[in-house]
Order: structure tokens, then C-alpha cells, then sequence
């Protein structure tokens, strides 16, 4: 199993965020975790790379336990983390960017980023900080994919940006996650937009997961989608 979480306890120093959290994740497989406001989603995906502190419970990649609080070991191990806020360098060009994330490759998928967003490669000498907001989630999933990963995890994808560049990425993550067999987790505001990406979904409510199973059947139910109604 590439990427297995079993019965996890995170948050921040003495304050539980995130309880009893179980999944497993092959390669190729995509899970999208919805939930509204303030539900431990971000908390979740810290605790996961090692970013937030781990009370219970063991994250195995390839049957090996990691340590908690310990995000180092992920580069190498082929999984890589696109924060909320995106996390681009904004003072260095989109190329340079894209060269820095190559330089930690982990290189089991080689990902051609330019032809999957043709856009930041005519950018490719302007400084991150000057993009649009959708073209600065391009870029950080672009960085994210140069590392050649094989576990991508992906905090508020589609948050304040314009219909047409969600879709770009979209197409770009559906893509990439079938043709390279890549794994990933997706946290995003739009559950129509995240189970159209993912095959799995679990919703969380206070921290704990609430429903979960097949993006094709939850999306169909009515007493899911109302969990989700802020
Ligand atoms: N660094 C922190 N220290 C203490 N509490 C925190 C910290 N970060 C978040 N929290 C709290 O943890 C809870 C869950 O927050 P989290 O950001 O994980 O939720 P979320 O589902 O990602 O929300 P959003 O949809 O707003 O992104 C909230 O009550 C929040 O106030
Ligand atoms: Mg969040």
C-alpha cells in the first residue's frame, strides 16, 4: 500500500483537532475530503505530512510507519504537499520556481509541466508574485509535479479562483492523475468540483470523518450533500 493512515489523532500542542482518521490510498487512487468551515480538513492534511502534531495512530508509506512531526521524509519518499496559500516563491521567475522544485525530485513520474499548463510556460521569466491567483495555483501544482511525485496532496485547489482556470486545473489533475498513476488528495469547498476529480470522498464534521465511499454513490445522496451545506 503506497500511502496507509490508520486511526490518526493530530492538532497543535495540546489542542486535539482531528480524531480517528483511517485510509488507504494505491497508487492511481484519488480521495477528495470535504467538509465545511473550521472542520480539521487543513488540520488533517498537516498531520498527514508531518506539519501538525500526531497524538495517535501510524501513517505508513510503503508499509513503513513514519515518525510524527516529521515533515522531511516526504520529498524523498515521493509525496508532496500544496498548502492553502499556495506557497510559490513570488520574488523568483516561474521558471526559477520550477527548476528549485526539480532540484528535490523524487523522480518516479517524469510530469511534462509545460504542456500541462501551456500558459506559465509563455511566463516562464516573470516573477511568481506578479500571476493572477490562478495562474499562482497552476504554477504551485506545476512545482508540485516537478518533484515527480507519487502522492500529491492538494489543500483548497479551487478557493477564489475564476470558473475558467478551475477547470484547467481540473482537467490538468484528472489528467495527470490517470496517466501517471498518480495518487492524490484533494481538499477543495466544491464537492462537485472534487468528486468529479476523485473517485472516493470522505466528509468531516468536528474533526472526525462522517460519511465516506464512492464520489459516484455519496454524490447521489441527498443526506451527504447535506453535510455539507454551510
Ligand atoms: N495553528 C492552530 N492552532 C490552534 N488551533 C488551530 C490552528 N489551526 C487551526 N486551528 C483550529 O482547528 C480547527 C480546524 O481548522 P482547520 O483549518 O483544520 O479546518 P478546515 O476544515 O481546513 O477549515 P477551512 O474550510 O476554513 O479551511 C478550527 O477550529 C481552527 O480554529
Ligand atoms: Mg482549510
Amino acid at each position: 500500500m503506497l500511502f496507509a493512515v490508520r486511526d490518526i489523532a493530530g492538532g497543535y500542542g495540546a489542542i486535539h483537532i482531528v480524531k480517528n482518521i483511517s485510509f488507504d490510498l494505491d497508487a492511481g487512487e484519488t480521495l477528495a475530503v470535504l467538509g465545511r468551515n473550521g472542520m480539521g480538513k487543513t488540520t488533517l492534511l498537516r498531520t498527514l505530512v508531518g506539519l501538525a502534531d500526531r497524538f495517535a495512530g501510524e501513517v505508513k508509506v510503503d508499509g513503513e510507519p513514519l515518525p510524527a512531526r516529521n515533515p522531511r521524509p516526504f520529498a524523498r519518499l515521493g509525496i508532496t504537499y500544496v498548502p492553502d496559500d499556495r506557497g510559490v516563491f513570488p520574488r523568483l521567475t516561474v521558471a526559477e520556481n520550477i527548476r528549485l522544485a526539480r532540484l528535490s525530485a523524487y523522480a518516479q513520474t517524469e510530469v511534462d509541466v509545460d504542456a500541462l499548463f501551456p500558459e506559465l510556460k509563455w511566463r516562464a521569466r516573470q516573477p511568481a508574485g506578479t500571476l493572477s491567483g490562478g495562474q499562482q495555483q497552476q504554477l504551485a501544482i506545476a512545482r508540485a509535479l516537478a518533484t515527480g511525485p507519487r502522492l500529491l496532496i492538494v489543500d483548497e485547489l479551487s478557493q477564489g479562483l475564476q470558473p475558467s482556470i478551475v477547470e484547467a486545473l481540473a482537467e490538468a489533475l484528472i489528467a495527470v492523475t490517470r496517466h501517471n498513476r498518480l495518487a492524490l488528495i484533494l481538499v477543495d469547498q466544491n464537492p462537485k468540483l472534487a468528486m468529479r476529480i476523485c473517485d472516493r470522498v470522505m466528509v468531516m464534521q468536528r474533526g472526525e470523518v462522517v460519511a465516506a465511499g464512492p464520489s459516484a454513490t455519496l454524490g447521489a445522496d441527498e443526506r451527504f450533500l447535506d453535510l455539507l451545506i454551510v
